[in-house]
């Protein structure tokens, strides 16, 4: 899940692939590497760096070389440390061949030991390495750039997207994509290509979505694109509307922080869309009269891919995701399960491809994902494809390969999400989905209009708790919780019902940034093992719901973990006085219609860790070992 940008044309172009590295460290930043052929003579100039966020600006400011083909790397490492040798781009023996990689080579021990047995000498334990000699070696045998690449492309197993420099052919970049995105800019006398078009969109708007299974030979004014047996293929040149705005923490300490406040915003604009989104009419009057638009028109159905009657036939509904996205899917399953009354399930899209597939007619599968590039969820969407189900792209990127691969898509507005952690994805990903339960119920009438108009209010109010009471604690946590809290190295976090699935966002939130042990239950677990672990040293922070029934359950936990003398950290709802008064440390929040309840906590459960982090003074938008954009499987 690397960031891939190079560049051919008449004019120098470190410049520009540094810059596009820059735009692409969301995908990795583990180290850096840029690889040009000299103007001067025909040979590589090469630099890398390892260690942290730094190497791309490192490389920015020192290299001092340039060149007319060019291409750079930035790292997650997936095989091998984190250092300089294994920093892209890798070279063969001589060094005259370069590679860069984003993906995973499955089976590359084996093809190492080939090689390495054939004479070739590896300078580093990636396999990406095995790319650059197993490429060398067939050129040797074949002699014959085309026929090498489709060699090489039959013998590599796994996801990859490659670009080669061959000292041997100084004017072409040569690009490969296996089930990893690439992306062609063509512009005056230069062509461009990286993994994620925003590196160049500032230089084109005309690019080709290479497709997959295909190589292309690439000069600064032709595009030879050829399918892996070798034959020619056509391509599409596309106008993408989209450029990089360079995004600036606007007067925020951190990325997170920033995101965090914008959630109120990102949810309005959100639910706003949702109303608008595929109507031919012209809006106008009161929010009340856009669903009963909506109700005449059928072009939210068709931007789905789906149709009134698939809608009102539905029988199951699958949401497919990982991390964060997977606990909003899970938050969701309550959504549709409740208002649409449609039997729901939840995939983490790591484990769903690895399943028994049952074919259910009558069946949507919704695949959630801030990026919309998630390798697990992108895959398990191709699988369903292949299978012939109905897929959903529920994503925040409008260009994102879910968009242009699934049936049908809805986009959240939660405008760029920088910190590696997600906050304003989860919150806009709940109400996107809540608004989507509420208008499917609509359209099969188990949803009155009354109650659509009430669940638009519903969401703006949670909207307006999570700012809310963020500033109601913010004081309080700033000054006393947080230096207390950063102080303990383990925490427990319990959830029930609705309320589960948010806990479980809350220690992944609390583990991907403070770096602090957190482990979470359903709480009525605790007494089946987890309890042992209850001791003065491990706060254990419970989440409420609105359900009375399983509050109830929920004070029967919480005794049971006072009862052991456990420290207890309790988000609860206004008149909640038994939960409240248990706990050492409450927060409390105003009532809200019990499905919105874990909206409205995000916002104040997600400044609290925020804090505890920036006690501990780690990174906070970009956390060791993380990338924003996890696409290696
Ligand atoms: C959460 O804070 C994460 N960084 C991570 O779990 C993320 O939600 C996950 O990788 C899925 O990403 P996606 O939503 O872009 O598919």
């Amino acid at each position: 899940m690397c960031g891939i940008v190079a560049s051919v044309g008449n004019k120098p172009c470190r410049h520009v692939v540094l810059q596009g590295l820059s735009r692409l460290e969301y995908r990795g930043y583990d180290s850096a590497g840029f690889v040009c052929i000299d103007q001067n003579h025909p040979y590589f100039s090469f630099k890398k760096e390892a260690g942290g966020v730094a190497p791309i600006q490192r490389l920015i400011e020192t290299a001092t070389f340039d060149g007319v083909i060019g291409m750079g790397h930035t790292r997650w490492a997936t095989h091998g440390v984190v250092d300089e040798d294994n920093a892209h781009p890798h070279f063969n023996c001589k060094k005259n061949i370069a590679v860069v990689h984003n993906g995973i080579v499955e089976g590359h021990d084996e093809i190492r030991s080939q090689l390495i047995n054939q004479g070739h000498t590896f300078n580093s334990s990636t396999d990406s390495e095995t790319i650059a000699h197993l490429v060398s070696s067939l050129h040797s045998e074949y002699n014959d750039l085309h026929a090498t690449l489709v060699a090489l492309t039959t013998r590599l197993k796994g996801a990859y997207a490659l670009i080669f420099l061959f000292e041997q052919y100084p004017d072409t970049l040569i690009v490969v994509r296996h089930r990893s995105p690439m992306v062609i800019g063509i512009a005056e006398q230069q062509m461009l290509v990286a993994s994620d078009f925003l590196a160049f969109s500032d230089i084109t708007k005309d690019v080709i979505f290479m497709p997959d299974n295909t190589f292309a030979l690439i000069t600064k004014d032709t595009i030879k694109l050829f399918t892996f047996d070798g034959a020619p293929s056509s391509y599409q040149v596309t106008k993408v509307d989209h450029t990089h705005k360079p995004l600036d923490k606007e007067g925020f300490e951190h990325y997170m922080l920033k995101e965090i406040y914008e959630q109120k915003r990102a949810i309005a604009r959100t639910i706003n869309f949702c109303k608008i989104i595929g109507s031919s009419v012209e809006l106008e009057g009161t929010l009340h009269n856009f669903s009963s638009i909506l109700q005449q028109n059928d072009a939210l159905w068709r931007q789905l891919g789906l149709t009134k009657d698939r809608i009102k036939n539905l029988r199951y509904i699958n949401l497919i995701s990982a991390g964060t996205s997977w606990h909003a899917s899970r938050i969701a399953q309550f959504f549709f399960e409740t208002i649409c009354k449609i039997p729901t399930r939840v995939y983490l899209a790591s484990e769903f491809r690895y399943m028994s597939f049952f074919d259910e007619p009558n069946s949507i599968y919704l695949m959630v994902s801030q990026s919309g590039e998630t390798a697990d969820t992108l895959e398990a969407l191709r699988l369903l494809n292949s299978f012939e189900q109905q897929t959903i792209a529920i994503t925040n990127v409008a260009s994102s390969t879910m968009v242009r691969e699934a049936h049908g898509f809805m986009l959240m507005q939660a405008g760029p999400e920088i910190s590696v952690a997600s906050t304003k994805a989860f919150s806009t990903q709940i109400s996107l989905l809540y608004w989507l339960a509420h208008r499917i119920g609509l359209e099969r009438g188990e949803v009155g209009q009354e109650q659509m108009h009430h669940a638009e209010e519903a969401l703006m109010l949670a909207a307006e708790i999570l700012e809310t009471s963020i500033e109601n604690y913010k004081f309080k946590i700033v000054q006393e919780l947080a230096p207390h809290y950063a102080t303990f190295d383990r925490f427990i976090f319990l959830g029930r019902h609705i309320s589960y699935p948010f806990a479980m966002e809350a220690a992944l939130k609390l583990k991907e940034i403070s770096y602090i042990f957190a482990q979470c239950y359903p709480a009525g677990e605790l007494k089946h093992g987890p309890i042992a672990l209850v001791d003065e040293k491990t706060p254990v922070v419970i989440f409420s719901v609105l359900d009375e029934l399983i509050y109830h359950k929920l004070v029967s936990n919480a005794n049971e973990v006072k009862a052991r003398k456990g420290h207890l950290i309790v988000f609860a709802f206004e008149g909640q006085d038994e939960l409240i008064n248990l706990a050492d440390c409450p927060f409390v929040l105003p009532r809200i219609t019990p499905l919105l309840a874990p909206l409205a906590m995000t916002g104040l459960m997600q400044f609290f860790v925020y804090h505890i982090t920036r006690q501990l003074g780690h990174s906070i938008d970009k956390p060791r070992n993380l990338a924003k954009s996890v696409t290696v499987e």
